[in-house]
C-alpha cells in the first residue's frame, strides 16, 4: 500500500501547481491543444492542460493510473464525443484546424487522426479486409487494384506484410497478439492519416512482440506524428522524442525524454520515474 502521507503530500505538491513545467509548444506543431478542461458528469479529469504534437516526433504520454492520459488522447481524435457525460472545452486544433469546429466531421477527423488501443482489435473478417475496410469507407480506391495497393503498402508500413501475404483471407483473429496489433497499425495507416494516437499499444503483447512495435514506432515517426500513453517509463525512454508527465489530471512537466528521464524539475516527475510514486 502507498503510504497515506506520502499520498497526501503529492496532493498538496499537486494543489500547488499552477503551471506545467517545460516548454509545451514546439516549432513545428501538427497538433496543439490549448486550456483543455475534461470532465465526464461533474467530475473533472483534466485541469487546464496545453500540449502540442510536433511533426515527425514520437510524444509519450506517461503518470499513474487513473491521471487522465487515455481522456486526453482521446480529446485528439474526438473519441470522447462516445461518451455521453463527457465534456471537454478548451482549443484544440491539427494544422490549425479548430478541432471542435462547426465544419469538422469527427469521422473525417478520426481518419486524419488514427488511433491504436490496448488490446487488438482486429474485425471479424479477413486480414485483407480488416485493411480494406477504412479505403472502403472514405472512398479512396477506384478499383480493385488500386485497393489492393492500398492493403499491401499498409501491411508492409506496419511491417506485417511478410508474414501474411500467404493467406490475406485468413481472419484477422487468427493472427498471434503482436501480429494482430500491427494489423491494427496497418488498418490505420491504410487511411493515410496525419496523427497516430496509440494507447497502451503493447501492455497486451509479450517481450518479443513489444519490440516489434516499438521499432516500428520508430520507423512511421518519419511519416507521421506519434503520441503514445504508456505504463513503461522504459518504453517511453526508448520511442519517444519528448514526454509528458500527467499527474491527477495536471500535465505536471513536459520536455525533451533524455532531460525528463535524466534531470527532472519537478518533485512529482521525479517521484515518479524513481518509482516512488505510481
Ligand atoms: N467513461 C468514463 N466515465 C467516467 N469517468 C471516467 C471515464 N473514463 C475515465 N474516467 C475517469 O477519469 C479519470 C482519468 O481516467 P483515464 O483517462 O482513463 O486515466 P489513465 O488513462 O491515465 O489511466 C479517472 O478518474 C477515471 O476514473
Ligand atoms: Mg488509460
Amino acid at each position: 500500500m502507498v503510504d497515506k502521507a506520502l499520498n497526501d503530500t503529492h496532493q498538496s505538491a499537486f494543489d500547488a501547481i499552477k503551471e506545467t513545467v517545460g516548454e509545451f509548444t514546439v516549432a513545428d506543431p501538427k497538433m496543439r491543444t490549448k486550456n483543455v478542461d475534461v470532465f465526464y458528469g461533474d467530475k473533472q479529469a483534466i485541469f487546464d492542460v496545453s500540449l502540442d504534437i510536433g511533426n515527425n516526433e514520437v510524444i509519450a504520454m506517461i503518470g499513474p493510473s487513473g491521471c487522465g492520459k487515455s481522456t486526453f488522447l482521446r480529446c485528439l481524435n474526438r473519441m470522447n464525443d462516445t461518451i455521453p457525460t463527457c465534456r471537454v472545452s478548451g482549443s484544440m486544433s491539427l494544422e490549425g484546424e479548430d478541432l471542435y469546429g462547426p465544419n469538422l466531421d469527427p469521422v473525417l477527423l478520426r481518419a486524419r487522426v488514427g488511433m491504436v488501443f490496448q488490446k487488438p482489435n482486429p474485425f471479424a473478417k479477413s486480414i485483407y479486409d480488416n485493411v480494406a475496410y477504412g479505403p472502403r469507407i472514405h472512398g479512396l480506391s477506384n478499383n480493385r487494384a488500386e485497393l489492393d495497393d492500398i492493403v499491401i503498402g499498409s501491411l508492409k508500413k506496419a511491417g506485417l506484410y511478410d508474414e501474411v501475404k500467404d493467406r490475406l483471407e485468413a481472419p484477422g483473429t487468427s493472427l498471434s497478439g503482436g501480429q494482430q496489433q500491427r494489423l491494427c497499425i496497418a488498418r490505420t495507416i491504410a487511411v493515410s492519416p496525419e496523427v497516430i494516437l496509440m494507447d497502451e499499444p503493447c501492455s497486451a503483447l509479450d517481450p518479443i512482440a513489444t519490440a516489434r512495435i516499438e521499432e516500428l514506432i520508430d520507423e512511421l515517426r518519419e511519416n507521421y506524428a506519434i503520441a503514445i500513453v504508456t505504463h513503461s517509463m522504459q518504453q517511453a525512454a526508448r520511442v519517444s522524442q519528448r514526454t509528458a508527465y500527467f499527474h491527477l489530471g495536471k500535465l505536471v512537466e513536459v520536455g525533451e525524454t533524455n532531460h525528463i528521464f535524466t534531470n527532472p524539475s519537478h518533485e512529482l516527475t521525479e517521484n515518479y520515474i524513481t518509482g516512488r510514486f505510481g
